[in-house]
């Protein structure tokens, strides 16, 4: 099967910039790329971050963007989301008994799990999985059995050498480590929030994340001036067979084709 991975949309209200980029646009053409070469995907996650400023707007606009879109979407929160302005615009979508953005879907004999790692609070950046969210998702993974699982997070539970982002990572990352030791056959980890691409294997489990649809984080900070730097966004292409799993990152606003030189006539 093919499924599709999307992160950090930033949405501000439309046609509102931001950090240099029209936060819609990128979506919008993200979601026609899609539309085109992926049509055959099974599902997409947008795993969180998907406003900027949490306007009820940028929520708005997103559901209407997503009526038109011809793949079904599971929805998290990150950092910049408002879970109650986010569930008053997506009053369906579904949460577990504590009123967290978080579910499960099976399909094709495997286990997705979508978790809510945001921390509530006005600028509170950090990740938070409190203990009914772990109970939670240990539940998860206990009745999955052996079959195998993948899971979703906005925030990741380590660092990766970048202290922009390293210290607003998930709290409670012992917690996290201990409750997936429950799980038989956790297959992948996919993250938001850093907005760069990475692969990083942390304690034997392997994990991987995307650039922002709207602006990047630089490797090296000193490297930029300014915040944030105008690499490419991306998303993720996953197919997941039996004995693999494969994730392109596809940087889809830069495909011109290279205009060859002929050497010799
Ligand atoms: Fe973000």
């Amino acid at each position: 099967m093919k499924f599709i991975h999307i992160t950090d949309l930033h949405l501000t209200a439309p046609e509102t910039a931001l950090n240099g980029s029209n936060p819609v646009d990128r979506l919008n053409a993200c979601l026609q790329d899609i539309e085109n070469w992926h049509s055959d995907a099974a599902f997409c996650v947008l795993s969180g971050d998907l406003s900027e400023f949490s306007e009820s707007c940028s929520y708005t606009w997103l559901k209407d963007r997503l009526a038109a879109f011809s793949i079904p979407c599971f929805l998290m929160i990150g950092n910049h989301d408002d879970r109650t302005i986010f569930l008053n615009v997506f009053p369906d979508q579904p949460k577990d008994s504590n009123g967290f953005v978080q579910h499960v879907h099976t399909s094709d004999g495997r286990v997705f799990i979508f978790l809510d790692t945001t921390k509530d609070g006005k600028n509170v950046h950090e990740g938070q999985l409190c203990p009914s969210r772990l109970i939670w998702l240990k539940n998860q993974l206990v009745q999955a059995g052996d079959k195998p699982c993948y899971l979703f997070m906005h925030h990741p539970p380590f660092n990766i050498g970048i202290s922009y982002v390293d210290d607003i990572k998930l709290e409670e990352a012992e917690e996290f480590a201990q409750t997936l030791e429950s799980g038989q056959n956790i297959q992948h980890v996919f993250f938001g929030h850093v907005h760069r691409m990475t692969y990083v294997n942390w304690r034997g489990t392997s994990f991987t994340s995307l650039p922002s649809l709207n602006h990047q984080i630089p490797l090296v900070s000193e490297s930029v001036k300014g915040e944030y730097c105008t690499e490419p966004p991306a998303y993720g292409v996953v197919m997941v067979e039996p004995d693999q799993l494969t994730v392109h990152f596809n940087t889809f606003l830069q495909r011109d084709p290279l205009h060859q030189t002929k050497l010799h006539n």
